[in-house]
């Protein structure tokens, strides 16, 4: 079925353009930016950090109609391309678990209320007891991922497992943090790029998802 794409027609990313150009999809992705990364944005994330030090809470998630996802809510793009940045993006996303629990090694002594937002509890035997916030809301992502595939292809893929570079501590604690930290904000701020651009590139309920 074909919609009606009028130029009116707006979405998460601004205006929807049919057959968009290169600067129409630069225009999508900057109201993108504007939307999901602005300084308010940004600092009401901040703000809202202790609260969840105290409380946390999952987000929740728009109710998706996963039957409705096709390949006429991608823009501009092939949908091979597509498929590929998709399983570019789970292969990322994969193993959860390893990461939240390096990470909660390296903030455990220094920062033990983002440690436990971040990879949750564990006894005196090393096993999770709680989960962190952070896991939460990052272990829906590859499933979603995959759902999404599976959609769109009929086809079920399996993500690579990679390995995760583990807890690997010196004799300078702070030091190891502040490495491991901005490897982590690298990856995640690469991860949000990604996702704008996907967004950008998609209509419906696929840029729900994604959103
Ligand atoms: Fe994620």
């Amino acid at each position: 079925m074909l919609i009606s794409t009028s130029p009116l027609t707006e979405d998460l990313a601004g205006q929807l353009y049919p057959q968009p150009h290169y600067l129409q999809t630069q225009r999508r992705i900057k109201s993108l930016i504007d939307r999901y990364l602005s300084h308010e944005q940004l600092c009401d994330r901040l703000e809202d950090l202790p609260l969840q030090f105290q409380n946390p809470q999952p987000r929740p998630w728009k109710q998706i109609d996963w039957q409705v996802i096709n390949y006429n809510q991608i823009i501009c793009i092939k949908p091979e391309v597509f498929l590929s940045v998709l399983v570019g993006a789970l292969d990322t996303e994969a193993p959860i678990r390893g990461y939240t629990q390096t990470s909660r090694q390296y903030l455990e002594n220094l920062h033990p209320q983002m440690a436990r937002f971040v990879g949750g509890t564990v006894d005196e035997n090393g096993n999770l007891t709680e989960l962190g916030l952070w896991e939460k809301e990052e272990r829906q992502h590859t499933p979603t991922l995959l759902k999404i595939y599976q959609q769109l292809t009929g086809e079920k893929i399996t993500p690579t497992l990679r390995t995760v570079r583990g807890y690997l501590p010196t004799d300078d604690p702070h030091e190891d943090l502040y490495c491991h930290g901005l490897h982590r904000v690298a990856t995640e701020y690469g991860a949000t790029c990604l996702y704008l651009w996907l967004m950008a590139h998609t209509t419906g309920t696929l840029q729900d998802i994604l959103a």
